[in-house]
């Protein structure tokens, strides 16, 4: 991604999913070794609470955090996100398992969100706002279509304080998980993209003030598996 800045970073984003996008479920829980799936579920669980009728998700690629929303029995589920491809997929497998009455996954970029004001009971994105051109535009963009009091909720990898998995984490990311990225989906840049954006995201108590900055009150962080992902939460004002 380094490499290839004359485009803007949304452009690159789009077109490294759109060509990693068949491969990108088995990738996902491969290189992770299934890890992300426990991380979808706790997220959910949290928004249990507050029984979200209509939800958004925003960066929702294939769709497995909107599918994950299902156990919350809602009326509603929005997906969006700018890769064309990584939609298409989604909406297959969403119609595979018959959920295509509630959900509906759309292009849509999180920056400019087609919604009104006040309308979502929830707004949710896992493993998207490190990849946001603008982060601010998109939390902000997030909040406008999000009811007064509603939740926010961010999943996103961070990276582990303590030693030794701070280590293990290192060499994991920055030595072994490119190779095999680009091994398995056959794109040199998407996997070299994975570690530097981790790297460069403003996480921890960083976020949590540009949550406070985005209009969101009562912002909370649960770090997961050693800090290797955090759930972020907050409310809007
Ligand atoms: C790592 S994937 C995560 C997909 C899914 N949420 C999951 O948990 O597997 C990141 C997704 O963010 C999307 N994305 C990046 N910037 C976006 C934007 N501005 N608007 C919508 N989607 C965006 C990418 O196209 C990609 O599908």
């Amino acid at each position: 991604m380094e490499s290839i800045n004359k485009e803007g970073k949304k452009q690159q984003v789009r077109s490294m999913f759109n060509s990693i996008a068949p491969r990108y479920d088995f990738l996902n829980h491969f290189l992770s070794a299934g890890i992300d799936y426990s991380w979808r579920k706790t997220a959910i669980k949290i928004l249990k609470k507050n029984n979200p009728e209509i939800i958004l998700d925003v960066a929702t690629g294939t769709g497995d955090l909107a599918i994950e929303a299902m156990k919350l029995n809602p009326k509603k589920i929005i997906g969006v996100d700018i890769a064309e491809d990584m939609v298409t997929i989604g909406q297959k497998k969403v119609k595979n398992k018959k959920l295509d009455k509630i959900i509906d996954l759309q292009v849509g970029d999180s920056e400019d969100l087609h919604f009104e004001d006040n309308y979502f009971d929830a707004a949710m994105v896992a493993f998207g706002v490190r990849n946001f051109e603008n982060l601010e535009k998109g939390l902000t963009e997030m909040n406008r279509v999000l009811k007064k009091g509603a939740m926010i909720l961010v999943l996103e990898f961070s990276k582990p304080k303590k030693s030794p998995v701070k280590q293990v984490y290192n060499f994991y990311f920055k030595n072994i998980l490119p190779g095999l990225g680009k091994m398995i989906s056959g794109d040199s840049s998407a996997y070299t993209y994975l570690p530097e954006s981790v790297g460069k995201f403003p996480a921890g108590e960083e976020f949590l003030k540009i949550l406070q900055k985005t209009g969101f009150s009562q912002t909370k962080q649960k770090p997961l598996t050693f800090g290797v992902a955090t759930i972020y939460t907050g409310q809007k004002i």
